[in-house]
Order: C-alpha cells, then structure tokens, then sequence
C-alpha cells in the first residue's frame, strides 16, 4: 500500500506486490528475482537472516546485524542491506528521545531486535536483551560487545526479573509478536512494572495501539508504535531502488487508514 501510493504519486512505471516464498524455495526464489529482472525486494519474516546466504553482496551493516531486509537487483548481482535499523533510529529520534547515554531494554532477540540494538549501540549507555530464549540474547550480546563499545547484557524473559533492571532503565521496546493481531489482548509485560519515566517503543503496528502501549499511556509513558519505523525503513528502500526520495507522509497516512479501519 504505501510503495503503491509513492510510485504513482512519482509516476513511476512499477508496482510493489507481496509473494508467500516458503524456506525451502528461498534460493529459487531469488534466482527468479535475478531472472524476471526484478527491480528490488523487501525480505521480511522468517527469511531476514537465512537470505543474506544467498546474496552476492551484503552491506557491512546488514552483515553486522546479521538480517536484511532489503535487497536491490543490479543486473542479476543482488545486493543487501538493513534499513530497518536506520529506520527505527530515525522513528525514535522524531519521537524526541534523546538516545545519547540512555539505558535500554529490549524485549526479543530476532531480526528487529538485533537491528534496533546495533542502530542504537553507536550512541546509547548499555542494552539489555531479555529473550525467551537465552542462548539468543546471549550471541546478540557477544556480537555487540565484539563489534560496538556499548554495556551489553542479557536477562530471562520473566517478569520479576524484567522489573528488576526496568528500574533504571529510560527507553523499553518490545521487539517480540506478543500483542499482534490477532492477539490484542496480550501483552509482554504487565503494567505494574511499568513507570512514568519510561518511553516505551513497540515495534508492532497492528493494532495501532498494542496493550502495552496502552498500559503505557494509563502510566503516563511516552509512547510510539512501529508505524514510524515501518514507514522509515520503507522510504530508505524505495530511495535506494529508484533513486527518488518518496513522500513519507503519504505513505503514513495511508498506512495509518488502513491499519485504523
Ligand atoms: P523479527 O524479525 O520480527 O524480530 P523473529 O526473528 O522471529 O522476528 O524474532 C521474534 C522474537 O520474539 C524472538 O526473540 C522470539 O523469542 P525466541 O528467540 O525465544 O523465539 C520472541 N518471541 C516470539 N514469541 C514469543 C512469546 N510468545 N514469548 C516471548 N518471546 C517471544
């Protein structure tokens, strides 16, 4: 919908349109890319870290997180690169967080999580990751700790421990799916251990609104949804396949109905 609206608002001659690639055929898939002559892809769920096997050439970026998300077709050579860790650092830095010397927790340790943690590693204090799954967090953990200068550690994903370091931490984001549609009604943490001096960022954009962004807000948090950072790393890729800034308003607001009917 929003590479759609920023084409024809440009008039340029392509058309976005989403394919269901199973794990298996990823290779094909990308050999049909090269074939058909493919402009450029995004690549989401569960293929952002397999793909980059498949790739002639990964951005230094993109091999550091270890995901990518987008890839551009020059002439059969294809090329990747991560733009949703510049979108999500530009989301949070329009949202008025200062990022420089913060504490931040991450909830999740899968693509978008190590993409936010390298993006904001450059300038924060520490991260910590709490993951369902420890051995994950604690790789991510070793990766940041080899390649950036920031304090990284890793937690269990469990609630008493979560609030423990949730105390002295400012900026929350939850990178995991608990909470998507269609189950609103979870939510990653429970209110009690949130507080008003948190910002609290879910990358999750539908619902609009997810439950821990709504517990957020009865605390009196600072809140913002994954629509920013969907739209960011949107308009960072359309950029780059067609050499033409789109109007991210545009693709925002047309998001913003849809995702709001
Ligand atoms: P993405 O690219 O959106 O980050 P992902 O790589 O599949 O997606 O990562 C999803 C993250 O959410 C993972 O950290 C996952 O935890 P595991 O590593 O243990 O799988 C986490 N996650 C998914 N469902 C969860 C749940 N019900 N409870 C806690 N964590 C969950």
């Amino acid at each position: 919908l929003m590479h759609n609206i920023a084409l024809r608002d440009l008039n340029l001659n392509y058309v976005y349109v989403a394919f269901d690639i199973l794990p298996e055929n990823l290779k094909k898939a990308l050999d049909g890319i090269r074939v058909l002559n493919i402009k450029g892809i995004n690549v989401t769920i569960p293929h952002k870290r397999k793909i980059i096997n498949y790739l002639d050439q990964v951005d230094p970026i993109a091999k550091k997180i270890g995901a990518v998300n987008t890839i551009k077709n020059e002439n059969g050579f294809l090329i990747g690169k991560n733009t949703d860790a510049i979108g999500a650092k530009l989301a949070i830095k329009d949202a008025h967080f200062k990022i420089k010397g913060k504490k931040v927790l991450i909830l999740g340790a899968g693509g978008a999580s190590r993409a936010i943690a390298f993006s904001l590693a450059s300038e924060c204090k520490s991260i910590t990751i709490a993951n369902r799954t420890l051995e994950k967090a604690i790789q991510l953990v070793d990766d940041l700790s080899q390649i950036t200068e920031v304090v990284a550690k890793c937690i269990e994903f469990k609630s008493n421990i979560i609030e423990e370091v949730l105390e002295s931490v400012d900026l929350l984001v939850n990178t995991t799916p608990i909470g998507m549609y269609p189950k609103i009604d979870d939510s990653p943490l429970p209110k009690r251990v949130l507080r008003k001096d948190l910002f609290v960022f879910d990358v999750i954009y539908n619902p609009y609104v997810t439950k821990l962004l709504h517990y957020a807000d009865e605390m009196g948090c600072k809140t913002l949804n994954g629509l920013d950072m969907l739209v960011n790393q949107g308009s960072v890729s359309f950029e780059w396949w067609t050499g033409v800034k789109p109007k991210k308003n545009l693709m925002k607001e047309i998001l913003k109905r849809a995702l709001k009917k």
